[in-house]
């Protein structure tokens, strides 16, 4: 059987409404920010949906006996948000994943080349067997810093199999990268827009998702 990558656009009317909004120009930072969290809130809620590691136990009600389906603790979790924008989805992402660990990547971008450069990794030299990352990185465009941040986790022994990536608008050229080199990847994205402009900037997008979730 040949892996095909999958991406998902849930179909979600809060999902299409944070978007809606992160998208207006006129959106100021504050709320902006706050259409980020939502975002990273509800596409985390649905990638986790069959992602999410649970056991079998059974409770004591104040009445009887009662099987129940827990998430497992045992299964490490890991959060690795793209910094800077990366960050904007970190809060909604969290709120569901309390046990999780997070681990900074800053990769920028060179404007000219559009290559990314490392000026932050806090990963760990070695993730624990099994461990589930959740990579949050809002803007897939060139698909240059996914790449990258797909490559440090493999070398620090993640399974892809078992990594999801949270973004909210993606290009065609990333998605096709990654396709290319990582057919086992799962995307939840809220949108697939047209492309990309001269710049690297998806069209229509919404703009430098870092500069308006940090007001910069
Ligand atoms: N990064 C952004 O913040 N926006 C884009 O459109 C592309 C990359």
């Amino acid at each position: 059987m040949t892996l095909q990558l999958r991406v998902y656009v849930p179909p979600h009317p809060l999902i299409k409404h944070w978007l809606g909004v992160a998208r207006d120009v006129a959106t100021p930072s504050v709320l902006f920010k706050s259409a980020m969290t939502e975002l990273g809130r509800w596409l985390t809620y649905e990638a986790v949906r069959d992602w999410l590691p649970t056991e079998e136990a059974t409770v004591q009600t104040p009445l009887a006996p009662c099987p129940v389906t827990l998430v497992n603790p045992q299964v490490p979790i890991a959060v690795v948000p793209i910094l800077r924008a990366g960050l904007a989805l970190l809060d909604g992402a969290q709120t569901l994943l309390p046990l999780s660990s997070t681990y900074h990547l800053g990769l920028v971008r060179d404007e000219t080349t559009l290559e990314p450069s490392c000026y932050l990794n806090k990963l760990p030299e070695r993730f624990a067997p099994e461990t589930q990352v959740l990579v949050l990185e809002p803007m897939l465009a060139t698909g240059g810093s996914i790449m990258a941040a797909m490559a440090e986790l493999q070398k620090r022994g993640v399974d892809l199999d078992l990594t999801r990536i949270i973004s909210v608008v993606a290009a065609p050229v990333a998605l096709q990268r990654l396709s290319a080199a990582h057919p086992e990847l799962v995307i939840y994205t809220a949108t697939i827009d047209e492309g990309l402009n001269n710049h690297g900037y998806i069209v229509p997008g919404l703009g430098d998702a870092g500069d308006r979730a940090f007001g910069t």
